[in-house]
């Protein structure tokens, strides 16, 4: 929801865990994902599968802000799509259903948030303290807890 919908924001991860040129998987809500460093800094994070045979890309790198899977070589951009099929060649133009899920994340007060809406996990609300300072929530009313 945007602009006054309640949204829910969830630290997942410290900022500092997430380091440069390095994916790093976790599980978060039953949730395999990967995230990355591009090469503006920006944090991206998706499903932590590769289209082509359900391989870890958090095995993969980072190459010029992409993550890049070493078997087959493909590289998913931020948005989750597959931008490149070596084997295809450079200019190939690869098609949009070569592609994962992507997460919404963003970075406030030193930690990686990841926003869960209608028809996603919501957590465990034992485990969680409301927070609302901070929080990235913009174009929302409310929001924003984060694992204790
Ligand atoms: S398994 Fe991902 S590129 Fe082949």
């Amino acid at each position: 929801m945007e602009n006054g919908g309640t949204c829910i924001w969830f630290v997942i991860l410290s900022s500092k865990e997430i380091k440069k040129d390095k994916p790093i998987g976790v599980v978060r809500f039953g949730k395999d994902i990967v995230l990355w460093r591009d090469e503006n800094g920006k944090v991206n994070a998706i499903e932590d599968f590769c289209v082509h045979r359900r391989a870890r890309l958090s095995a993969g790198k980072v190459v010029n802000g992409r993550l890049q899977y070493p078997f087959h070589g493909f590289e998913y951009d931020g948005n989750g799509r597959v931008k490149l099929i070596p084997a295809l060649g450079r200019s190939y133009n690869v098609s949009e259903r070569f592609s994962v899920k992507a997460y919404n994340v963003a970075e406030k007060a030193g930690m990686v948030w990841m926003r869960f809406d209608d028809g996603e996990p919501k957590g465990e609300q034992g485990s969680l303290k409301t927070y609302t300072k901070n929080s990235p929530t913009q174009g929302c009313e409310n929001s924003g807890m984060f694992l204790s």
